[in-house]
C-alpha cells in the first residue's frame, strides 16, 4: 500500500468479449480510455471466439502503452491492475488476465480481479452525478439482462433476469434476420430514427414476477418477415426503418415494463442503466421520461461507458483497492 497522500494510479485491462481496453484512473479522474475493437467479427455475423482471443492477443500490448503514455504515467509510478475476471469468453479473458498477472508479478504491485457486469453498474461513479445505495439498475448487454438492486459497491442482488436471450442478443438476432450486419443494435438505433414505431407489431412473452424472456419476440420477427418476404422480395428493403422502429420499440418496451414494476415493487427511486443497450436512444428517452413521471433520479450513463470499456473497470478497481480486495496470483479467469 501506498502512502496516505500518494496518488493511487490504477491500470485496468478489459478483455472479456470483442474489445481490447485498457484505462487509468488517477486522483479521481480517467486519464485514459483506450479501446480497440475487432472488425474480423463482422463477416461471420457475431463474435468467433478464437479469433477474439487471437485479435486480443496482439492489441493488449499497445492498448495499454497508449493508455500509459496518454495518462502520462509510467509502469513503475501504477499502485495496482485491475482486470476483467469473468463472465465473458474464456480464451479472451485469458488474454487481459494473463496480461495483468505477469505485469503485477513484475512490478510487484497488487492485483484486482473484476466482474464485468458489477463494473458495467460501477461506471456510474466514474463521473458526478453518482446515486446513491440502494438504487435499482437496468443492465442490459450482449450477454446479459438483469434488474440488480445495488446496496453498496460489492454488493448486489439480481432480482430479475432474462431467461433466454438478453437485450442486446434480441436487438443482434433481429438485425441479422433483418440483414443487417453484426452488432446490429447500434445500426437498428440508428435506422429506428427515421421509422414508425407503430407500422409493426410483433408478438413476445410475458413472464410473471421480474423475469424476461426475449427468444419468442426474435421469433415473431422472423417468421413475420418470412411470410412478407414470400410475397415481396423487395419488403425489408422497403420497410427497413419501420421495421426497425417497430423492433426496438418491442424490446424497449418490454424491458421498461419490468423496470417500472422493479422500482414499484422495491420502492427504490435512484433509477440507473447500465451496459451496452443502454447506449440505446429509444430506451434512454423512455427512462428519461418514465423518471418524470415517477419522480426518480435517473442516471445514464455516458456514451462511452455504455458498451465495453475498461474505465468501468478502473473504477471498479479502484474500489476494490479501497478496501483491500485484491486478487491472488493463482485466481482463474471465469467463464460466461
Ligand atoms: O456491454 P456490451 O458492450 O458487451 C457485452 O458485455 O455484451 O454490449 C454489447 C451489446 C450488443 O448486443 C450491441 O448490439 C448492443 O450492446 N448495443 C446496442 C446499442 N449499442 C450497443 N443495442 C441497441 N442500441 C444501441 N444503440
Ligand atoms: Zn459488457
Amino acid at each position: 500500500m501506498q502512502a496516505n497522500n500518494a496518488a493511487i494510479n490504477i491500470l485496468a485491462i478489459e478483455s472479456s468479449c470483442d474489445e481490447t481496453a485498457a484505462a487509468i484512473y488517477s486522483n479521481g479522474k480517467i486519464l485514459a480510455n483506450i479501446i480497440a475493437g475487432q472488425a474480423v467479427h463482422q463477416q461471420y455475423g457475431g463474435v468467433v471466439p478464437e479469433l477474439a482471443s487471437r485479435a486480443h492477443q496482439q492489441n493488449i500490448l499497445p492498448v495499454v502503452e497508449i493508455a500509459l503514455q496518454k495518462a502520462g504515467i509510467l509502469k513503475t509510478d501504477l499502485t495496482a491492475i485491475a482486470y476483467t475476471q469473468g463472465p465473458g469468453l474464456i480464451g479472451a479473458l485469458m488474454v487481459a488476465s494473463s496480461f495483468a498477472k505477469s505485469m503485477a508479478m513484475a512490478l510487484e504491485i497488487p492485483l484486482l480481479g473484476i466482474h464485468h457486469m458489477q463494473a458495467h453498474i460501477l461506471a456510474h461513479f466514474i463521473d458526478e452525478p453518482r446515486p446513491l445505495f440502494p438504487f435499482l439498475c437496468l443492465t442490459v448487454s450482449g450477454g446479459h439482462t438483469q434488474l440488480v438492486v445495488v446496496k453498496d459497491y460489492f454488493e448486489h442482488e439480481v432480482i430479475g433476469k432474462t431467461i433466454d436471450d438478453a437485450a442486446g442478443e434480441a436487438f443482434d438476432k433481429a438485425a441479422k434476420i433483418l440483414g443487417i450486419p453484426y452488432p446490429g443494435g447500434p445500426l437498428i438505433d440508428t435506422y429506428a430514427k427515421t421509422g414508425n414505431p407503430d407500422a409493426f407489431k410483433f408478438s413476445d412473452t410475458k413472464l410473471p414476477e421480474l423475469n424476461y424472456s426475449f427468444s419468442g419476440l426474435k421469433t415473431s420477427i422472423l417468421y413475420f418477415v418470412q411470410k412478407q418476404m414470400a410475397q415481396n422480395p423487395d419488403f425489408i428493403k422497403d420497410n427497413l426503418n419501420d421495421l426497425c422502429a417497430s423492433v426496438q420499440k418491442a424490446i424497449v418496451k418490454q424491458l421498461m415494463h419490468k423496470f417500472i414494476k422493479a422500482a414499484k415493487q422495491t420502492g427504490i427511486n435512484q433509477i440507473a442503466l447500465a451496459g451496452g443497450v443502454s447506449a440505446n436512444s429509444n430506451l434512454r428517452n423512455e427512462l428519461a421520461l418514465a423518471g418524470k413521471t415517477n419522480n426518480w433520479d435517473v442516471y445514464i450513463p455516458k456514451f462511452e461507458y455504455c458498451t465495453d470499456n475498461a474505465a468501468m473497470i478502473a473504477i471498479a478497481g479502484y474500489h476494490k483497492y479501497l478496501k483491500g480486495l485484491f486478487e491472488p496470483i493463482t485466481s482463474a479467469p471465469f467463464a460466461r
